[in-house]
Order: C-alpha cells, then sequence, then structure tokens
C-alpha cells in the first residue's frame, strides 16, 4: 500500500528511446518511414522518441548537434538507443497495424501527399523492397491500399487533387507542409530532377505527422493557368484562415536561379495565395523543443539610452538567418555559445547585439529560444529582433490590402513576444514604393509607437532608390526604414573582409545611423567578426548599439533637424 502511494506520488518516469539516422547509410525510404512513426508515436505519447541526425540534403542535422539539445534541454531524460529498424518493428508496428505498400524507386515523387494518405487512414507508408526484418514484420499487419498499384498511371497532380478532396476536413487549417520531393517520375520512363543536388527531406515529417498538417508538393503551383494551379489554389483557399497568411512549413528550392532558390520563401505564390513560409528544412525533433510550453513575452535586457551626437555613427549588427528553422537549430546554437563565451571572458568588449529570431520558433521551438534567452541574460548586451519579414518569412508588399492589415496585428503581437520594435523587412527590388504606399503606410496609421524596418533587398546585389540621400527614410511619425547595409562573406560579390567592412563604417558621414545585417549562409561568422571589427579596427566615433536603439536615434536625429530648419 505504501509502495503503491509513493509510486502515485513520484512524477512519473520519464524515458526517451533515440533513433540515430546516419544520413549516408539509413535508405531514405526507411527515414521517411522513421520519421513518420517518431511524429505518430510522440502525438500519442509526447517526447517519448528522439532522432538523432536528420538528412536534410542541403543542411543535414548532425547527431552531436541533436545530443547537444537533448544534454542542455533534459539531462533527466534516460535514454535507449536503438536503430531504425528496431524501433518500427518493437515500437511503431505494434502502436499502428495498418501500412500503405508503395515504390520508393518509382514514386518518390508522391511521397510528400502519401505522408497526408498514411495519416488520414492510420497508416504507415512501406516501401516494398524495405529491409527484410520489415518485410517480414509486415506479414500480421493489414494493407489498407497498395498505392504501387493504384497509383500506378496517376501523375502526382491527379493524387494531389484526389487525396485533398477526400480527406482535407482532417488537417488543421491555418498551416500547410510543402516538400519538395526533389524528383519526378515520368511515366516511368526518364526520372526528371528538379534540383540535381537535392532530394526529399523527410526532416519534418514527424511534425507534420504530429501536429496534422496536410502535406503535399506542386511543382508548377504557381504558374498561372497551368493544371497544378487549379489544384494548388483551391488547397489554399480551403486551408487560409480568415484574412490571414497561411504558414506553409518547408522551402521551396524548386526554382534555382540567380545563385539562390529563387522562389524559397514561397514568393511567386505570394499574390495567388496569401502565403508565407516557416523555413524549416532539415529539422527534425522541432515538437520535442517546446516542452516549456509557447513563449507568450521575454523580458528582454533593458535597452541603454543613448542620446545623439552628431559627431558620432551609429551601428547596431544584427545576426540574419533566423527566420530559419535550421538554422536556429544549428547555427545560432554555435554562435550564442561563441557570444556568451567571449562577453564573460571579457565584460568591457561586449557590445550590443540584435538577433534575429523567428516568431514561429516561440511557439514552436520554445525551449530553445529560452536558452537564448538565458544566454542574453547571461551577457546582458543581447536583444530579438523579428527576421524577413516579420511573422513570416514573406513578402508583405506583395500582399492584398486585407492581408496586410491582418498581417500588421500579428506582427505587432509577435513583436510583443521578443519585445523589439524592430524587424527585419524584404522585398523583391521592383515593389519598394507599393510596399511604401500600401503595407508601411499601413504601419504608419497603426503604429501609437515608433517601429524600425532594417531593409534588404532582392536581389540583394541591386540598391534601392527610395532613401533620397538619406540613410533612412520616415514614414509618417513613427515608421523608420532603414537603408540596406548588408555584410556577407561569399564567392560572389558584395562580400566585405572586416578590414573592408571597417572601412566602410569609419567612413561614414558623422552622425551617420545604421544596422549591419549580417546573413551567415555564406562564410561570414558574424561572432568573430564582429568582435575583430570592434576590438581591432572601428574608429573612436562609431558606437555600436541596439537595433532598439537606432529607431530612437533617427527620431532624435529628424527632431534635431526640424529644430534647425526653423
Ligand atoms: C555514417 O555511416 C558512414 C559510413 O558507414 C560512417 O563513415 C559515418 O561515420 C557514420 N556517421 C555517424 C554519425 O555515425
Ligand atoms: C502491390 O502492387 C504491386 C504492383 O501491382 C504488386 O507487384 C505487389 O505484389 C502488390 N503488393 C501486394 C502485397 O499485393
Ligand atoms: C496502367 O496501365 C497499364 C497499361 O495501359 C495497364 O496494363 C494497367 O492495368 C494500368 N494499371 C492500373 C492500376 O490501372
Ligand atoms: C507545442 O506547440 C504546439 C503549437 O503551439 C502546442 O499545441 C503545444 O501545446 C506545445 N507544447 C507545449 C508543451 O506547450
Ligand atoms: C548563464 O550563466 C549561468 C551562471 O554562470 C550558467 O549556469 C548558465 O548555464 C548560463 N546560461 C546558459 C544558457 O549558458
Amino acid at each position: 500500500m505504501l509502495l503503491l502511494l509513493l509510486s502515485l506520488l513520484l512524477p512519473p518516469t520519464l524515458s526517451l528511446t533515440c533513433i540515430p539516422l546516419n544520413t549516408t547509410t539509413t535508405p531514405l525510404s526507411l527515414h521517411l518511414l522513421t520519421q513518420f512513426c517518431v511524429g505518430h508515436l510522440n502525438s500519442l505519447t509526447p517526447n517519448s522518441f528522439y532522432t538523432l541526425g536528420s538528412n536534410g540534403v542541403q543542411f543535414p542535422t548532425s547527431e552531436t548537434n541533436d545530443q547537444f539539445w537533448l544534454d542542455v534541454l533534459h539531462p533527466e531524460y534516460p535514454v535507449t538507443l536503438k536503430s531504425p529498424v528496431d524501433f518500427i518493428i518493437n515500437d511503431c508496428f505494434p502502436s499502428i497495424n495498418n501500412f500503405i505498400e508503395y515504390d520508393f524507386d518509382t514514386q518518390r515523387e508522391f511521397e510528400p501527399i502519401l505522408v497526408t494518405l498514411c495519416v488520414s487512414l492510420n497508416a504507415l507508408p512501406v516501401s516494398v523492397n524495405s529491409d527484410v526484418k520489415i518485410m517480414e514484420a509486415l506479414e500480421g499487419m493489414r494493407m489498407v491500399k497498395n498505392v504501387t498499384y493504384e497509383w500506378e498511371n496517376k501523375s502526382n497532380l491527379g493524387i494531389v487533387e484526389e487525396v485533398f478532396e477526400e480527406y482535407k476536413e482532417g488537417f488543421v487549417k491555418g498551416e500547410v507542409v510543402k516538400i519538395d520531393p526533389g524528383y519526378r517520375w515520368d511515366g516511368g520512363k526518364t526520372p526528371l530532377i528538379y534540383h540535381l543536388t537535392k532530394d526529399m527531406d523527410y526532416s519534418i515529417v514527424d511534425f507534420a505527422v504530429q501536429n496534422r498538417l496536410f502535406t503535399f508538393f506542386l511543382a508548377n503551383g504557381c504558374v498561372p493557368l497551368t493544371a497544378d494551379h487549379r489544384v494548388e489554389e483551391k488547397i489554399f483557399r480551403h486551408f487560409k484562415k480568415g484574412s490571414s497568411t497561411t504558414a506553409v512549413y518547408g522551402y521551396d528550392d524548386s526554382v534555382p536561379l540567380f545563385g539562390g532558390d529563387t522562389y524559397e520563401a514561397e514568393t511567386n505564390c505570394v499574390r495567388e495565395h496569401d502565403i508565407g513560409q516557416v523555413a524549416s528544412t532539415a529539422v527534425d525533433n522541432v515538437n520535442f523543443y517546446n516542452t516549456s510550453g509557447q513563449i507568450e513575452n521575454l523580458e528582454p535586457n533593458p535597452i541603454p539610452v543613448v542620446e545623439y551626437d552628431p559627431e558620432k555613427t551609429y551601428v547596431a549588427f544584427i545576426v540574419g538567418d533566423g527566420d530559419n528553422f535550421w538554422h536556429l537549430k544549428n547555427n545560432h546554437m554555435k554562435l550564442f555559445n561563441e557570444r556568451q563565451t567571449l562577453c564573460l571572458d571579457d565584460p568591457e568588449s561586449c557590445f550590443p547585439m540584435s538577433w534575429s529570431i523567428a516568431p514561429a520558433a516561440a511557439k514552436y521551438m520554445s525551449d530553445i529560444i529560452r536558452y537564448y534567452d538565458g544566454i542574453a541574460k547571461n551577457t546582458t548586451k543581447d536583444y530579438f529582433v523579428l527576421p524577413p519579414s516579420g511573422s513570416l518569412y514573406s513578402y508583405p508588399g506583395l500582399f492584398p490590402s486585407d492581408v496586410q492589415d491582418d498581417y500588421i496585428n500579428t506582427m505587432d503581437k509577435d513583436m510583443k513576444v521578443y519585445n523589439t520594435r524592430v524587424s527585419v523587412h524584404w522585398e523583391w527590388f521592383y515593389n519598394w514604393r507599393h510596399a511604401i504606399s500600401t503595407y508601411f503606410t499601413k504601419w504608419s496609421e497603426f503604429a501609437t509607437s515608433p517601429r524600425g524596418f532594417v531593409l534588404a533587398n532582392v536581389p540583394y546585389l541591386l540598391p534601392v532608390w527610395i532613401f533620397r540621400g538619406k540613410e533612412y527614410r520616415m514614414v509618417g511619425d513613427n515608421v523608420v526604414l532603414f537603408k540596406p547595409n548588408e555584410w556577407r562573406y561569399s564567392s560572389q560579390k558584395q562580400s566585405h573582409t572586416t578590414e573592408e567592412m571597417a572601412d566602410i563604417l569609419n567612413g561614414f558621414e558623422k552622425g551617420y545611423i545604421t544596422p549591419v545585417y549580417m546573413t551567415i549562409d555564406g562564410s561570414l561568422e558574424p561572432i568573430q567578426a564582429t568582435h575583430d571589427l570592434v576590438t581591432k579596427y572601428l574608429d573612436d566615433h562609431v558606437e555600436i548599439v541596439t537595433a532598439e536603439s537606432l529607431v530612437d536615434l533617427v527620431i532624435e536625429k529628424e527632431a534635431t533637424a526640424q529644430a534647425v530648419k526653423k
């Protein structure tokens, strides 16, 4: 009796099964099945299964990084390691007795929509020619569909439409997952590769399954008048909630142009579908990182009061790419720790640093964001701002009017979560004037306190012609747009070494107020590089401030200029 009582009083036993996925040796079909099973089982018992490593193609997540988060966030979890095959046979099969047979070799293109069908029918996607042990274990299971046969003569488009019509009601609204299978089977003869270097990234499948998000892919969905467009239009119309933007998880890398993935932010569909992206390619275990629950409000470090001195130049560093879950989980981890070490080793030389962080991360990866907030509190000089372009990785200047209104409301709430007034903002080069006369004008009517937008142009090599000889532009009394000033290393142009960057910043006329937006997808190491810049190369008149302070400084500078005019 006493024992029983004791066992009732003790917290439930924590236990975690970890499944290492070696991206070189684990077959892709096994990857998909594993991610599916993890999502399914975690939806029954949250945080019980965790993968180590994810394929991610362009951006694999190493086992070490997954292990890092496990160790710092949940050192108390006793861990059992299991191979993917063991895990599937011993943990997953007993929980779902159904499977759908497909053929990985010829049907890879259908995998995104197959995930959706499997969620709908509570069945597992199992490819023919899977591991022998899996094939043997299938004997006791029920095949609910054989799509090797049923989809034999069908196109992806036809299947997406069919599955959507039949099962759409079973999925949540406001969000969808779009994963590029990187591959297309053309009538069983020629494989057409969407993107030569890529294959489907399954890392987000656990998340899609656990959160019941409609998952699909159509390559030409945004090209008007195509059949794909007609179907995609129907899908997005169904999943849209009121006048809100629909969040698309994934990363659209199907059109590689201009040295990047041109439509990676789902930009060629914005006007048609009112969508924005949560860049989430190659991130596994997302749901595992919000055991502490959604963040409502982070107390920031106090913002130092900086009084405008026309003899100085003011610079704020912003670490970029925080819109992207993969960077948040992998790169930011390395950078935040580097930053903490530098600041704690030498507090004298620790200057303010602003970090772009996706609002969706406060909702879905709150543990990781809280960890970074802990570092910010330790250095006392780190701050969070919204990434491009605000609530979602998007181009708000392209949104229709009602969607812009809704977006501003959402973004205002997101700014409160991170306690910031600043957002990085990018637009297509041709759209700035339109963005000012619609979106930023709406912001100026909406905002009762100052807001700052750090602009970046797409493509980034082109200049933005809206600044009339100044380093910023005001819209109304409260909205400050900052002229693009980016720092990236890469093999391409507009890459500056630390010395070159110092020359640029030292060379600005006195009184100049500017952000430096640092993208890290090149080889720039922003923490070490800014540290070198500040400690070795910048002149004394250059003062490093927070991105928040830039906004106040501009308003002060404007007021001074007005007073001089009078
Ligand atoms: C994955 O497998 C390859 C090939 O066997 C091996 O070289 C590599 O070390 C493995 N990676 C991990 C993280 O175990
Ligand atoms: C599924 O269909 C394929 C293609 O018609 C066939 O070769 C295979 O035997 C079928 N699988 C089962 C378990 O019936
Ligand atoms: C697919 O097409 C082939 C050739 O026309 C035909 O033999 C086969 O029965 C078709 N499969 C299905 C599932 O209709
Ligand atoms: C994790 O995020 C999702 C989405 O907001 C939420 O539904 C879920 O309750 C969160 N988990 C916790 C422990 O709060
Ligand atoms: C912040 O500093 C405290 C005290 O030194 C330390 O225990 C903690 O681990 C640090 N936080 C992070 C996230 O590293």
